[in-house]
């Protein structure tokens, strides 16, 4: 039987049915893809992880988790030399940076980002109403100078960037945290990746009463799927985040996943290690087939063929059965974002990659 709908006057907000939803990277749910379009890790999480799930998958879970995530937000305290009072865990680093947007930005506030980044900041400013001010990375990415004299409610900055995986200075941060009208929000969902663990804005929170660091679980500690970010800040602006956030923004088992994490560190510096070494042979195997590859400190690399639309070369790949990141947006129709996959996944993509290019 055919449902009839009446019609009924538009309900939505003007500004929800006008702006463009964020767009994520493709998920296919039945496998059978090489994937390296969302920059998952390509490594398992801690079995430490893995057993304390399965040890916490029992009858307690018709309690409703700690609202607060008290055991989490002590164990990240210590592990990154920072109170308690100054971190907040959320539903992975995205809610994060949705409780960002609706504490800081009312209608009309200005944003203000260097572009190409990641596009979920568009839409969160959309849906506050607030007004973008982008400026424009030049071609090597460096952070550009424009950003400094801006005087936003709040400016983002991703570092490393996506989709360039490009790093800014400890330096550029500590004056942007110091030039910034409004709040910095330093986006560090990928900062695990970079050399050393270099350039985390993360000691500055205690300096700067402007600056939020966020990181992420999804990337570093494999857990993606788990959906688990954590907020650094000073205490003011985490209690105001907290009067925002869902009540139980995190499940008892993402809380559960968190706490096993952080208590195994080594086993994400290794992973982290062997994507460090693979992303650098990825890196000059990339150059060797023709391509400019930006000097990443993330999990991913950004290539291009300056001028070659390189829609082409995703479709082929997709249909050999490799997922990589093409974002068709103007300006970067001639690059790829390829997420740093096993030694074998690599080989895959780049044996398939110099087959299509041969044949194009
Ligand atoms: C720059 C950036 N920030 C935040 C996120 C969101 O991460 P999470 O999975 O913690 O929500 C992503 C996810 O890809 C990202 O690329």
């Amino acid at each position: 039987m055919q449902l009839q709908f009446h019609l009924v006057p538009a309900v939505l907000r003007k500004n929800i049915a006008a702006i463009e939803g964020y767009s994520p990277g493709e998920q296919p749910q039945n496998g059978g893809f090489i994937k390296l379009n969302t920059n998952e890790n390509p490594y398992p999480p801690s079995p430490r992880v893995l057993a304390a799930l399965r040890k916490a998958a029992d009858r307690s879970l018709r309690l409703y988790p700690d609202p607060l995530a008290e055991k989490l937000r002590s164990l990240a305290a210590i592990t990154y030399g920072i109170g308690p009072e100054n971190v907040l865990a959320g539903n992975g680093s995205d809610e994060l940076l949705s409780i960002l947007a609706r504490c800081f930005v009312c209608k009309g506030d200005q944003v203000v980002y260097p572009v190409p980044t990641y596009t979920l900041y568009d839409t969160l400013i959309g849906i506050q109403e607030g007004e973008k001010v982008t400026i424009s990375y030049p071609v090597d990415f460096s952070l550009p100078e424009g950003l400094y004299s801006q005087a936003g409610a709040m400016t983002i900055l991703c570092n490393p960037n996506s989709p360039s995986g490009t790093l800014a200075s400890l330096e550029q941060i500590e004056r942007l945290a110091q030039c910034v009208s409004g709040v910095l929000v330093v986006d560090e969902a990928y900062i695990d990746f970079a050399d050393g663990f270099g350039n985390s804005a993360l000691p500055l929170v205690k300096r700067y009463s402007n600056l939020v660091v966020l990181r992420s679980f999804s990337k570093s500690f494999s857990l993606a799927g788990m959906r688990i970010g954590l907020a650094f800040a000073a205490e003011e602006l985490i209690n105001g985040m907290i009067k925002v956030k869902d009540s139980y923004n995190l499940s008892r088992l993402s809380l559960v996943s968190a706490l096993a994490a952080l208590q195994d560190l080594p086993w994400m510096i290794r992973n982290v290690g062997k994507i460090q070494k693979t992303r650098k042979r990825l890196t000059r195997m990339l150059k060797k087939i023709g391509f400019s590859v930006y000097p990443s400190q993330a999990n991913f690399v950004m290539v291009r063929r300056r001028g070659d639309n390189l829609s082409g070369l995703y479709q082929e790949l997709r249909r050999r059965g490799i997922l990589v990141r093409y974002f068709g947006v103007r300006g970067l129709e001639d690059a790829l974002r390829i997420t740093v996959g096993t030694p074998q996944e690599i080989k895959t993509l780049l044996s398939e990659m110099a087959a299509v290019l041969e044949v194009t």
